[in-house]
């Protein structure tokens, strides 16, 4: 749970740097490893998603996985675009579709924040 919300505290400290590329990029970077971190622990530890897939769970356990799953994908174009950003700083098409999918992710990464606290009481 510390390390999600390492993830996600250096997720929103990105986002508010992201006009200082010397800030942004390691805290972002950070958040993305700590949160693939965390997944790749859950799954080695819990079998996450097996157990996302077979018990019932309540409606915001499902929000928490649903949500986070998103986030937690989109890191994935994320860092290519930011990347390709980073090479090409003049290329506004690739700045706007870089904002909009980085919004997307950064809301549902803060809704599968807000949700994981409804986990914690299975998970202990
Ligand atoms: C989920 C993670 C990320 C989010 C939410 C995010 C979000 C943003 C946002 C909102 C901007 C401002 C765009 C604008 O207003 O024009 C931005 C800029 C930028 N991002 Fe990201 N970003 C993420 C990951 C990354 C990664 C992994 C990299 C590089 C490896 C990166 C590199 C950049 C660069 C180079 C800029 C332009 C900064 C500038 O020239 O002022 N971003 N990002």
């Amino acid at each position: 749970m510390w390390i999600a919300t390492t993830a996600w505290v250096c997720l929103i400290a990105g986002f508010l740097n992201r006009r200082s590329v010397k800030k942004h990029i390691p805290l972002v970077l950070t958040a993305i490893v700590l949160d693939l971190g965390v997944v790749v622990f859950l799954q080695a530890t819990r079998s996450a998603v097996q157990t996302a897939v077979e018990f019932s769970l309540t409606v915001p356990q499902k929000i928490h996985i649903i949500s986070s799953s998103i986030a937690v994908t989109l890191y994935i174009p994320m860092v290519a675009l930011g990347v390709y950003l980073y090479r090409n700083r003049t290329h506004h098409k690739v700045r706007r579709v870089h904002r909009g999918i980085g919004m997307f992710a950064l809301v549902s990464r803060t809704l599968g924040f807000i949700f994981m606290f409804w986990m914690i009481e299975t998970s202990t």
